[in-house]
């Protein structure tokens, strides 16, 4: 069965969620939701209000720590420097450089709504459980460690580089009073800062809102497909686009991603499901940057992916008919 769909109004669908992102499409409108479908589905995607800040001089330690290269090894190296403010947290990078001076073996992932995550485990992998687990790690054998030279620095040294500061000694005593300044405080900071990194307001929120004048026709289009017959909303749905759950998609990895720490079958060549927050910044995509453009990404699915035993039930090819194809050359981001 072919579903008339192209790849083009798919896209279209992920302009939603970004500023100044937009489908130019023309073309027949192939929706199966009635208006009132479509309108109950999007008030799906509602956003929560920003979650309270508890402690205040907690978050703005973490914000300082988390821009700070003394937590690195070589001291050259921050979290900052791979995960940008302007980039939704993230990079436009496949690998970044860490802070051994070599690649990292995927792509740095947006941290923006975190911290409304809940409990989902940490990283495209979901090796760490915590957000504070993953810190630690990053600073103590990670990407911020020089773990692959033979200088590697321990980690009690960065703990005492902070610690003898007296900037930080009297920000830790405010935010912190009476717990000792280690690397569980350090990160406890870290964390907290992270949770409070809400995606900023976008047009497809005042939509939602009701504001019907909020984002154009096309992209209006592409929601209904992405809630609707393209099924993207088996895993990217909500308003952060994402159920943090883990699924191979099939595409041609090799890594086998959450296969790594996890046996089940199903589990091989998975990966978390990104956030599409802000995604027209972040080229390229997926967690090697194997997808170029949104264009390509939404290929990719047009395709349904690799046929094997991890591949996710939810993944279907979605067929174009050949009128759509030669429209979808002409989509423009
Ligand atoms: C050299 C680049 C680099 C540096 C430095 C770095 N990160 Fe990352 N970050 C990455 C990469 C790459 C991933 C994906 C890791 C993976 O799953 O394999 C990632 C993933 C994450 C995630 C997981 C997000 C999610 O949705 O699961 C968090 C949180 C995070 N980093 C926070 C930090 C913090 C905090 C620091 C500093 C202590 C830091 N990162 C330093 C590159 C970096
Ligand atoms: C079975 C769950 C599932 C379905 C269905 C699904 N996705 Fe995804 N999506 C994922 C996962 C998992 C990744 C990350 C895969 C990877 O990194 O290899 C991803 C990655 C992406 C990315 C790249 C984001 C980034 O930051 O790199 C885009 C864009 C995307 N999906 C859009 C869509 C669209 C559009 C649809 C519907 C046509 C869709 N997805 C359907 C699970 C899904």
């Amino acid at each position: 069965m072919a579903l008339p769909i192209s790849g083009r109004r798919v896209a279209a669908a992920l302009g939603f969620a970004v500023a100044g992102v937009a489908g130019t499409t023309a073309g027949v409108a192939a929706q199966a939701l009635s208006p009132e479908d479509l309108a109950t589905l999007r008030q799906e995607y509602r956003r929560p209000p920003p979650r309270p800040v508890g402690n205040a001089a907690l978050v703005g330690l973490g914000r300082a720590l988390f821009f700070e290269p003394r937590l690195s090894a070589s001291g050259t190296t921050a979290c900052a420097s791979c995960h940008f403010p302007a980039l939704g947290w993230g990079v436009t990078d496949a690998k970044s450089r860490n802070d051994s001076g070599k690649l990292t073996s995927r792509k740095s992932q947006p941290l923006i709504g975190l911290g409304h995550a809940g409990d989902a485990p940490v990283g495209w992998d979901g090796r760490s459980p915590t957000l504070e687990a993953q810190a630690k790690a990053s600073i103590e054998t990670g990407s911020m460690s020089m773990r692959d030279t033979d200088a590697p620095v321990k980690v009690e040294i960065i703990v005492a580089r902070i610690r003898s500061d007296p900037a930080y000694a009297a920000q830790f005593a405010a935010a912190l009073p009476g717990l000792r300044v280690d690397i569980d405080a350090i990160v406890t900071a870290i964390a907290a800062f992270e949770r409070t990194l809400e995606p900023g307001p976008a047009p497809f929120d005042a939509w939602v809102a009701g504001d019907e004048a909020a984002i154009p026709a096309a992209a209006k289009r592409g929601f209904a497909l992405f809630a609707g017959q393209a099924n993207c909303f088996a895993c990217h749905g909500g308003w952060r686009f994402t159920d943090d759950r883990f699924h191979d998609i099939g595409t041609t990895t090799t890594d086998r991603g959450r296969g790594r720490v996890d046996k089940d079958a199903l589990m091989q060549f998975a990966f978390k499901t990104p956030t599409l927050r802000s995604v027209a910044l972040r080229p390229p995509y997926m967690h090697n940057g194997s997808a170029p453009t949104l264009l390509d990404a939404v290929k990719h699915y047009e395709t349904g992916g690799l046929d094997r035993p991890s591949r996710s039930p939810l993944m279907q090819p979605i067929a174009l008919s050949e009128t759509e194809r030669i429209s979808s050359r002409s989509w423009r981001r």
